[in-house]
């Protein structure tokens, strides 16, 4: 089973939902996370991690050619649970597990300037989708949300309308959490498990796993 975290637009959160999703299901899953990042973020966040005795650190994979990652991910199997965290380019590595993951997440927040990149990003999944002759559907996870908005604009009327997108119920709201408790090796459950983040951090977990298994 794969997850890829996509978009082609950087600072989105496609790192902190994947670090936040794969340490909350390592516990059920068999989880890998693969660190496509060419920043590394996560392994250097795994690393802090490892430094809590009461914490699992996640096992980690990256590849530093597509053969090896090609391979990798014909070895995918009902057992494993892959969660890729892909950097922000366009590369024929993201372009691959585009195409192979069971399910691909992308964070989009609501500020003017994302509607440009979930434009851009629609391209390269029609292009995707021409190539293998089949239409390619990504969930767009909306993050980073102000608080107190309760109107979404453009992006989500734009992302309502496009055949290669579809919503997720959960949103997730711009939270201090996210970004403190990444910081310290934690997702948002293990820093502050009475926290909004963390109420928002299970219901994608539940939201993920219903659509999955
Ligand atoms: N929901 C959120 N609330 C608050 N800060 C967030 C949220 N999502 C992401 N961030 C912060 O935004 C920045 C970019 O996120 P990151 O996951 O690194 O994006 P990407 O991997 O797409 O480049 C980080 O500092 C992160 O902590
Ligand atoms: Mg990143």
């Amino acid at each position: 089973m794969t997850i890829a975290i996509s978009h082609q637009k950087g600072g989105v959160g496609k790192s902190t939902i994947a670090w936040n999703l794969a340490t909350a299901l390592q516990d059920k899953y068999n989880v890998e996370l693969v660190d496509l990042d060419i920043q590394k973020t996560l392994t250097y966040t795994n690393e802090i991690r490892s430094n809590h005795t009461d914490l699992k650190p996640l096992t980690i994979k990256s590849f530093s050619t597509p053969e090896d990652f090609k391979k990798y991910i014909n070895g995918d199997s009902d057992e494993r649970l892959s969660i890729i965290d892909i950097g922000g380019f366009d590369s024929s590595m993201n372009r691959l597990a585009i195409i192979t993951a069971d399910l691909v997440i992308t964070p989009v927040s609501d500020r003017s300037f994302e509607l440009l990149g979930i434009k851009s990003f629609e391209k390269v999944l029609k292009e995707l989708s021409d190539l293998i002759d089949e239409d390619i559907v990504v969930r767009v996870l909306l993050n980073n949300i102000n608080p107190k908005k309760s109107k979404l604009g453009d992006v989500k009327t734009f992302i309502e309308k496009s055949k290669h997108f579809s919503l997720l119920d959960t949103i997730l709201r711009a939270r201090a959490d996210f970004d403190k408790s990444a910081g310290l090796g934690m997702n948002v459950i293990e820093y502050n498990k009475d926290g909004k983040a963390s109420k928002e951090g299970k219901d994608l977990v539940k939201e993920i796993i219903k659509i999955l298994y």
